[in-house]
């Protein structure tokens, strides 16, 4: 078992009650819920892999998929819609090439969809990083993505 899957069970005192707390910190720690993880969750409380997932899935906080470097989110609340963020969506879908809820396949991105993220005068809206990029164009979602491909190449060129 992980160290750190033991450790949060364990401060949980193996109690199955405590599964969603459980799932929040290891996912805070690994970023995800891999299928071992949920394995390893299950023999440590004793409860099946099913009845875990039935509980994750119920959630949308939880992820199962390991995510990219960075993170896309954009924002298909109702203002952002109005101002175009289809359009956008498609800029990034077509760049990225991966849809909402994957990761590009050199894990360097991630992307997806969002409610309102409560700035609607901002819209349409995207957070990358958690750092909020408003007013966002066609032009400026190129640009923020040719900004994190030059970002990793950097990085490669470092390595
Ligand atoms: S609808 Fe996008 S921030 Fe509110």
């Amino acid at each position: 078992m992980k160290d750190v899957v033991r450790e949060i069970v364990n401060k949980h005192h193996n109690d199955p009650a405590s599964l969603i707390s459980i799932l929040q910190e290891i996912q805070t720690e690994e970023g995800h819920l891999s299928e071992e993880t949920i394995y390893e969750i299950a023999e440590a409380l004793d409860i099946s892999e099913s009845k875990i997932y039935g509980v994750a899935t119920f959630y949308t906080q939880f992820k199962f998929k390991k995510p990219g470097l960075h993170q896309i989110k954009i924002c298909q609340g109702t203002a952002c819609h109005v101002k175009g963020s289809n359009p956008l969506l498609d800029v990034l879908k077509s760049n990225l090439k991966i849809e909402p809820g994957d990761t590009t396949s050199d894990g360097n991105v991630s992307l997806e969809r969002v409610a309102c993220l409560g700035c609607c005068a901002l819209a349409p809206v995207m957070v990358l990083d958690d750092e909020i990029h408003g007013k966002m164009t066609q032009d400026s979602t190129s640009e923020m993505l040719s900004s994190l491909k030059e970002k990793k190449s950097k990085e490669e060129d470092r390595d």
